[in-house]
């Protein structure tokens, strides 16, 4: 209780964080009664079974069900103002949000409106004492059309608070250095690279994000823990891991938390950082993810303190207001 009233209190930053993921089940069940054919439930009990992953494929395909829900600025405004105020109720004070235009643009959302609820979104999270940044990512299933869509829209609309970009979707099948030169470019443009590697298929995945997309953190790294020398090269090179615990037992990767590997990437010195994913569709929240993990490993509050500022450190934030947050 007493380390959850600390975890709850710590000041916070989140750096893997997906904007549809984030929906609230209200917001869900709100945008799921507007657009019935969509096929997300629209009664409570029904969504938290729609909600019950039997594998990562699955979790992507319920989650692609709930993007398809967002159809203009008001609901992507919707989404970025119901995310900063859950994270104001968690004392989280900066996020990055991964943010998956190409989905959207797809669905047939135009660009300007997903820009417009971006923008005014990010005001209302502002007013409430939560600064948002962007990430732009590739879905990785739809090839190199997605990775090249992403880049020029990034690129060419280069929102403020856009600081990153990435790749999520399916690692198995989707090689990650197909997206090099997308990334390359990108990161000539000044944007920070973190994909997401090694969260359901092993080490090479992440070796590949560092090697061919040069990723600065990486979204997950779950399976570097199997690779000693992954290990000790993300510990050298201060390599940010973006941990979701709670997210890899409720798609299936690991089967509790305490079987979780974040033992083995803080025993080897690697910066490791918590986070939620999707929360609510994981019935994760950020302090949770600090109590989990605190439990499971025995941590003090002193320890739960230096994961919170392994998240300020591995931010993209500016040393200035790093030392704000610090
Ligand atoms: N991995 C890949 N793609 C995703 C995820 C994830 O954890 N969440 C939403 N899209
Ligand atoms: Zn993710």
């Amino acid at each position: 209780q007493a380390l959850r009233a600390f975890a709850h209190a710590l000041p916070k930053v989140e750096l893997h964080v997906h904007l549809v993921g984030s929906a609230s089940l209200p917001t869900v069940l709100e945008l799921a009664r507007r657009r019935p054919s969509a096929g997300v439930p629209t009664d409570e009990r029904d969504l938290a079974e729609f909600f019950t992953f039997r594998d990562f494929a699955h979790f992507l395909t319920v989650y692609l069900a709930v993007t398809s829900l967002v159809r203009d600025r008001h609901d992507v405004h919707t989404l970025v103002a119901g995310l900063a105020a859950d994270l104001a109720a968690h004392n989280c004070r900066y996020a990055e949000v991964t943010v998956t235009p190409y989905n959207h643009l797809l669905d047939g959302v135009s660009g300007d409106d997903l820009l417009t609820g971006l923008e005014t979104g990010r005001a209302r999270a502002a007013e409430l004492g939560v600064e948002l940044a962007w990430c732009f990512d590739i879905p990785g299933e739809k090839g190199s059309r997605a990775g090249q869509e992403t880049l020029v829209f990034a690129l060419r609309e280069r929102p403020e608070g856009l600081v990153s970009f990435g790749l999520g979707g399916p690692e198995l099948g989707v090689g990650r250095a197909q997206f090099e030169p997308y990334f390359t470019r990108a990161r000539e443009a000044g944007l920070h690279s973190v994909p997401h590697a090694g969260e359901t298929t092993g080490s090479a995945t992440i070796w590949s994000a560092l090697h061919d997309l040069g990723a600065e953190r990486i979204g997950h790294g779950t399976s570097c823990a199997a690779d000693p020398a992954l290990l000790e090269h993300l510990a050298a090179h201060r390599i940010p891991l973006e941990v979701c615990p709670t997210s890899n037992v409720r798609t299936g990767q690991v089967p509790d938390i305490t079987a979780h590997p974040v033992r083995r990437m803080l025993d080897h010195g690697v910066v490791v950082t918590l986070n939620t994913d999707d929360p609510p569709m994981f019935g994760a929240t950020l302090t949770g993810e600090y109590v989990a993990v605190a439990e499971a490993l025995g941590l003090t509050a002193a320890e739960l303190g230096r994961l919170a500022e392994n998240a300020v450190d591995a931010s993209f934030l500016d040393e200035q207001r790093k030392a704000v947050l610090r």
